[in-house]
């Protein structure tokens, strides 16, 4: 193994998430994990060279101090005790502790700054062959950035070994389901299952308008599609997860309660009996672009802005009808287009167009109209828990507006959503 690590042991501090970044950033790779690991199991991972035991007030829980075990105190990794008590450096402090940390890391343990991308995919894909063995693995491969990465690195590591799943759903943008097959069946020779549910997820739509049943519709069919597809493969053995480092601090740990469950960690059902491989489930979201671009996959895919599970299935409001699914995908793509070729690709957060269930008079070809209005929506944030509005150039929303105007069918008005998050969610839906 390449790397050397640091050990943070989870005593329901909320900083370990910034701790761990702060030792990537001096360059050592460090993982987060629960308090009451055996010194066995710390023993089993690969190079640790020192522990950080970082307590502070969320380390009572159900009314009794969590501590690691006296074994872990008492081996010969040096231990960094951060903790409101006593004289030990403090992370609020930043000069201090940056220091405090950085001798730790460097001086008692005597770690070297070996933590980069190159060294973190040779580690994975050793630790991967070690886990899968001759075994088969079987994926979910969305086209987004976390699916993509765990797909091209379990490419890398185990080749055919890995059967890939892509359900076309019908509510990907333009472009995206015939990306997929060309980076990873073309380019990368991955196994590839395409599967084309185009029609049944629309058929299983029609007519639904509230948005809590669409979205329940999409998730459930496509646990269905995958499991179908997945039982008519033989000898899989293990299941690969896009699951990633947030996913897992957002689903709790034994020590944080959760904020929110994950789609990510579980839901297939109890009898496809898989054990799961998530080589990406130490990363961040910026390490996780890096490791993409690190293993091949292209800049549209790795930079790519954040998009909903349920996909153009939210932004076609009310009950989804073929047409209009149309208008928003074709809508989408002139709008991202433009944004690229006018440098606001990677400046704004997430933009897109959403298409509501309503018809306005206009003139076409000299005559009375009646056809759709889309909105557009471009907003920034830091956690999606609040946004506000880009100020996209007037000129810009002029040529986009004539753009879809005379490009989209059935579509007479452009909007331009300027509402905040708060009152309005980023979505429509
Ligand atoms: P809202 O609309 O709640 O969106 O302000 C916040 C962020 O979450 C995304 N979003 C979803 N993502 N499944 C997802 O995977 C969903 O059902 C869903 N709804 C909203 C939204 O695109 C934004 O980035």
């Amino acid at each position: 193994m390449k790397q050397d690590m640091i050990l943070i042991l989870d005593l329901g501090s909320k900083e370990n998430a910034k701790i761990a970044r702060e030792v990537r950033a001096l360059g050592v790779y460090s993982e987060i994990h629960p308090h009451d690991i055996t010194l066995a199991e710390v023993q089993a991972l690969p190079n640790v060279k020192g522990i950080i035991l970082n307590g502070g007030p969320n380390r009572v829980v159900d009314g009794a101090e969590i501590d690691v075990s006296k074994e872990i105190y008492n081996c010969d990794l040096p231990v960094l005790l951060v903790d409101h008590k006593g004289d030990a450096p403090w992370p609020e402090d930043d000069e201090v502790w940056k220091q405090a940390l950085s001798n730790f890391i460097f001086g008692m343990c005597g770690a070297e700054a070996n933590w980069n991308m190159e060294n973190f995919i040779a580690d994975q894909i050793e630790l991967i062959r070690r886990q899968v063995g001759d075994k088969k693995v079987l994926l979910a491969l969305s086209g987004g950035v976390d699916s993509s990465v765990v797909a091209a690195l379990l490419i890398k590591a185990i080749g055919k070994q890995l059967t890939c799943v892509h359900v076309n759903h019908g509510l990907l943008r333009k472009g995206e389901p015939e990306q997929v097959v060309q980076v990873f069946r073309h380019e990368m020779d991955a196994n590839l299952v395409y599967v084309d549910a185009v029609d049944r997820f629309l058929d299983k739509l029609a007519g639904v308008a509230d948005p809590e049943q669409k979205r329940k519709i999409i998730g459930g069919e496509f646990i269905r599609v995958f499991e179908e597809e997945a039982r008519k493969l033989e000898g899989i053995s293990f299941l690969g997860q896009g699951t990633i480092y947030p996913d897992i601090i957002e689903s709790g740990t034994k020590t944080v309660k959760a904020v929110k469950s994950h789609h990510n960690v579980g839901g297939l059902p109890e009898d496809l009996d898989f054990e799961l491989v998530e080589p990406l489930k130490m990363l961040f979201k910026d390490e996780v672009r890096a490791c993409g671009k690190a293993l091949g996959l292209p800049d549209n895919m790795v930079y790519r802005q954040p998009f909903p599970g349920p996909g153009l299935g939210v932004r076609c409001l009310g009950a989804i009808t073929r047409d209009r699914l149309e208008a928003v995908r074709e809508s989408d793509a002139i709008l991202r287009e433009e944004f690229a070729k006018n440098g606001l690709e990677g400046k704004v957060w997430q933009y897109f167009t959403a298409i509501p269930d309503i018809k306005s008079v206009g003139v076409r070809d000299g005559k009375r109209a009646d056809e759709w209005p889309v909105i557009i929506r471009a907003v920034n944030t830091v956690d999606a828990m609040t946004a506000t509005v880009e100020d996209v150039p007037f000129a810009l929303l002029q040529h986009i507006t004539d753009r879809i105007t005379h490009e989209v069918k059935g579509v007479n008005r452009v909007l331009f959503d300027l509402t905040p998050k708060p009152t309005g969610t980023i979505e429509w839906e």
